[in-house]
């Protein structure tokens, strides 16, 4: 039982250096098994959802060094195994990119059912329908998602239903060594998705429409090595940029690309916030006190449903009344039950929730629902009166490096602690 104690009332201030993009790297880790020989990846962010995906292919025959800090190697050219380490795997989201590499590699893959923030009900229906239009057969067998394709898969027209980052990135994957040419229709945006398309044509991928929303991918018989640089973690900056406006701070978060948070530094903007921005750096300056807006979460350009819990803690704070409507997923107002502990006035219903902004939080025992939840509970922590402690924080280390660390370099009192696990009452029976 991992705990983070937040003293609260300090505002943030100084530079704090951006991670890799955990949404990009999680994607680019399964994809280095279509590539026969060896590919080095630089700026991997330090976190568990990386390790967890490192350790799969380890154990599914791959070879991989950590080269120093943030690079690793991966060489997957002897992998023969196409069933993935089902505990793991069922553990996290992006495990099923590992069924789009498998399969575009192998034309076949085994591998859990994904895991990841509980939202609601997590469909991967457009995953299937884009590996199935390249020729694979998907079953779902013991909690398994078993693919499997007779001949080398074939490049195909593929229609979203919705924006799916994960789908795209998925059909992607899989197109990339098929037999012709897959066009994926109302494909996302997201810089990620753009990401890993980069990273796939430095490998020798033919890849192009990347960040619009139709993407091409003309299949080609093999990817070579090579050398690939991560973006910057556009959710974690937004999320150091909200602690230091919930905390009446002035932060600047550097190894950014400003493009990718306009959708997250409007916002700001509207709240009373002065932002500079900087060749790779942005800088916040908050207002003694927030002004009330409105957000309606959406795919990129939209603004991001994972700045949505943090977002509500500023608006928590802000003086009026402020309306989030979430576009993307059908249940993540989960943690405004844990900020409630601490005196926010929020009322959900459905997609909406109405947040009456207060002077002052008040710090509490809370816990991390999810990973964006967990760090929206530090941020209201950072901006409480009295003391605050976040539990279940491996959901937070799921997707951010070192947030200890970064967030002492910018003045706050934040503690990692491990308590020992309750004792099973006497008399309790197995
Ligand atoms: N959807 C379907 N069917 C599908 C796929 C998606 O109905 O086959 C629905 C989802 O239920 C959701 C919407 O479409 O309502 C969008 O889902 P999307 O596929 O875009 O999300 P994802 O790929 O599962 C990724 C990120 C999430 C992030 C979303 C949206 C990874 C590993 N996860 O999830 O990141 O919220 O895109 O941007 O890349 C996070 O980092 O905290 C996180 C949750």
């Amino acid at each position: 039982m991992t705990q983070y104690i937040v003293r609260g009332g300090t505002p943030l201030n100084g530079t704090v250096t951006i991670s890799g993009a955990k949404n990009a790297a999680v994607a680019i880790i399964p994809a280095a098994l279509l590539i026969d020989g060896k590919c080095r990846v630089e700026n991997i962010p330090d976190i568990s959802d990386v390790h967890d995906l490192i350790d799969m292919l380890v154990a599914m025959g791959a070879q991989v060094q950590r080269v120093s800090g943030s690079t690793w190697e991966f060489d997957c050219s002897h992998v023969r195994q196409t069933k993935a380490p089902f505990d793991q795997a069922r553990k996290l989201r992006a495990s099923y990119y590992l069924i789009g590499a498998l399969l575009g590699r192998f034309g076949q893959a085994e591998v859990a059912m994904p895991g990841g923030c509980d939202f609601g009900s997590r469909p991967i229906d457009q995953h299937i329908k884009g590996w199935e239009a390249l020729g694979a057969h998907v079953e779902i067998i013991g909690g398994e998602i078993v693919a499997r394709a007779e001949q080398r898969l074939t490049g195909s027209g593929v229609y979203l239903d919705m924006e799916s980052v994960g789908a795209t990135i998925n059909t992607m994957i899989a197109a990339v060594l098929a037999d012709g040419v897959t066009i994926i229709e109302n494909a996302a945006k997201e810089p990620h998705v753009v990401d890993l398309a980069n990273f796939l044509n430095s490998m020798g991928a033919r890849v192009s429409g990347a960040g619009t929303d139709v993407i091409k991918v003309r299949g080609v018989s093999r990817l070579r090595g090579g050398f690939y640089s991560i973006i910057p973690d556009q959710i974690e900056a937004g999320t150091y940029l909200m602690a230091a406006a919930a905390t009446g701070g002035s932060v600047t978060v550097e190894n950014v690309i400003p493009k990718h948070l306009d959708c997250i530094t409007a916002k700001l903007r509207e709240m009373g916030c002065r932002i500079t921005e900087f060749d790779d750096a942005v800088r916040v300056d908050a207002p003694a006190r927030l002004r009330r807006t409105n957000v309606k979460t959406m795919p990129y350009p939209g603004f991001p449903t994972d700045m949505q819990p943090q977002i509500a803690v500023c608006m928590s704070l802000a003086q009026g009344t402020s309306i989030i409507t979430e576009g993307v997923y059908d249940h993540r107002f989960r943690y405004v039950a844990e900020l409630h502990r601490m005196g926010a006035q929020a009322q959900v219903d459905g997609k909406v929730c109405v947040v009456e902004g207060i002077d002052m939080l008040a710090g509490a025992p809370v816990k991390a629902c999810d990973l964006r939840a967990g760090a929206a509970m530090v941020i209201a922590g950072l901006a409480a009166q009295g003391v605050t402690v976040v539990e279940d924080v491996h959901h937070i280390e799921r997707g951010y490096e070192n947030i200890i660390d970064k967030l002492r370099g910018l003045g706050a009192s934040i503690t990692r602690v491990e308590q020992p696990e309750p004792a099973a009452p006497v008399g309790a029976a197995g």
